[in-house]
């Protein structure tokens, strides 16, 4: 799954041989979403032509960067834990810079460096070109500091360097920040309002890794389908555009169309999509392109209407129930997976019974369950009383958990006894012999290694068994 990828990619430390042996070492360490591991590469690129090789040993660093997230108190803590663990460093290399950057930085700014002692250096996710400047403020002995949030900022022209990945898999960031606004949800804080990247941008992007022997590119945004390029600028200023700019604007559909058709070599992912956002041509889009995965992650949070307005979400659940029916219809084979807070603010037992039901309808290949954990700051924090007690909480995440796994092994055992294309990604954690990789579904393989083949290479696996997780295959 995913997210379980994610899940274990959780503090990974970014690594790469460089050809021009730089002196300097930078410890870059990610967590939370796929967003700010994509922009640790983008960190990583700004910093290689200031004189920083990554390392993966603390002990040899000169620079230790976490990037962190926010959208839970437990991320915080775990990040708090982290940087806990750099004490003895510190006092042992008094020289050593560490560095905070994205969204906790974004959250707490200054009081980062009132509240944790050892870090000199905070810098949100649409400061990283001040990383230099802010660098010598830090060799000089002083704290540094850089939240600004930007209306124009997307990093189009930086080249990420590809440090975490597998040479097979990237990502590709194509909008930041969101507009949306849900009452739970720290992120509109941090990062930003929304904006789009240049389409050619991105373009050539997607080309220099089809040269680089990439097969997989997934496009990121937080909001992705709301997507619309005009020129640039801020998504809410749309409306102020030019006659000529709104006439040539291009909005994600036909970005994705134009992606899959100058990549048909390539598979093509996108994530997060947004149900209110979600058009029909994007549907269209999906079932023309061969190569765009038939996979929707398509959050939606809670199965109830009254729940779904307190959290500012723009759908009701019948609006949302006819989008499912849409994507049934127009793309039949798509699998679509969710997200689901349990305990919101005021949920009754009637309200979360409806969050049931609504999954057992939607007939989810995977989910991504959370409880509710109030962010200070957000409207909900601000307006709404976290009144569900935290056994509440736990039981109905269990009971959503149980259904989910329930729904997931129901649809892995339809991907039995058939032929998929997949694309060889690594070996199986657990066996040696085998390789590791995903159907158009998103469905993760594993199967036995054949001699001929390599990381990289898209064979036909049938699945032969499975797991509510797992297909395990044979190459046919
Ligand atoms: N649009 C984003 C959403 C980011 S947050 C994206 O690209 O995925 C990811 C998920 O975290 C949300 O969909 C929501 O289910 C969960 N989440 C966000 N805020 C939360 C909170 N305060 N408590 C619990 N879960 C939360
Ligand atoms: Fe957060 Fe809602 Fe945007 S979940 S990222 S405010 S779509």
């Amino acid at each position: 799954m995913e997210k379980e990828i994610i899940e274990r990619r959780q503090g990974e430390v970014l690594l790469r041989q460089s050809a021009n042996q730089n002196s300097k070492k930078l410890f870059l360490e990610s967590y939370g979403c796929q967003m700010n591991f994509s922009d640790s590469e983008i960190v990583a690129s700004i910093l290689q032509q200031e004189g920083y090789d990554t390392t993966n040993q603390l002990e040899e660093a000169d620079l230790i960067l976490l990037n962190t997230c926010s959208i839970r108190e437990k991320a915080e803590q775990t990040v708090r834990k982290r940087l806990s663990q750099f004490n003895s460093l510190k006092k042992r290399n008094p020289k050593l810079t560490i560095g905070v950057l994205g969204c906790m930085a974004e959250r707490l700014k200054t009081k980062f460096l009132d509240e944790e002692h050892l870090v000199d250096l905070v810098v949100g996710p649409d400061a990283y070109r001040d990383l230099p400047n802010l660098l010598q403020d830090t060799d000089d002995g002083r704290n540094a500091i850089n939240v600004l949030l930007s209306k124009e900022e997307t990093y189009a022209d930086i080249s990420p360097v590809r440090l975490g990945g597998n040479g097979v898999t990237a990502f590709v960031t194509i909008t930041r920040g969101c507009d949306n606004m849900c009452t739970f949800c720290v992120v509109p804080f941090t990062r930003g309002r929304e904006r789009s990247r240049d389409p050619h941008s991105i373009l050539k992007e997607c080309e220099e890794l089809a040269k680089n022997n990439y097969k997989e590119i997934t496009l990121l945004g937080q909001n992705i389908d709301s997507y619309l390029w005009y020129g640039g600028g801020p998504k809410k200023d749309f409306n102020k555009a030019s006659e000529l700019q709104k006439a040539t604007a291009i909005n994600f559909a036909k970005l994705l169309d134009l992606v899959a058709s100058s990549n048909p070599k390539i598979r093509i992912r996108f994530s997060t999509s947004n149900p209110q956002d979600m058009s029909e041509d994007v549907l269209h889009i999906m079932a023309k392109h061969k190569n765009i995965c038939k996979y929707i992650h398509l959050p939606v949070q809670s199965g109830s209407t009254t729940v779904l307005q307190r959290m500012n979400r723009q759908h009701t659940r019948e609006e949302y129930i006819e989008l499912v029916d849409k994507i049934r219809k127009i793309v039949p084979e798509c699998a679509i997976s969710h997200d689901m807070i349990a305990g919101f603010c005021g949920e009754t037992e009637e309200e979360h019974k409806e969050t049931l039901s609504l999954m057992e309808y939607a007939n989810y290949d995977f989910g991504y369950m959370f409880s509710y954990s109030e962010r200070p700051g957000t409207p909900a924090h601000k307006k709404m009383a976290d009144d569900v007690p935290l056994e509440t909480k736990k039981r109905r995440l269990a009971e959503i958990i149980e259904l989910q796994q329930k729904l997931s092994l129901q649809r892995m055992k339809t991907y039995v006894g058939k032929s998929h294309e997949v694309l060889i990604e690594g070996t199986s954690k657990k066996r040696e012999d085998q390789w590791y990789g995903r159907i158009s579904q998103n469905a993760v393989v594993v199967f036995p290694k054949k001699d001929n083949t390599k990381i990289g290479d898209f064979v036909k696996v049938k699945a032969i068994q499975c797991t509510s997780a797992t297909l395990i295959g044979e190459q046919e």
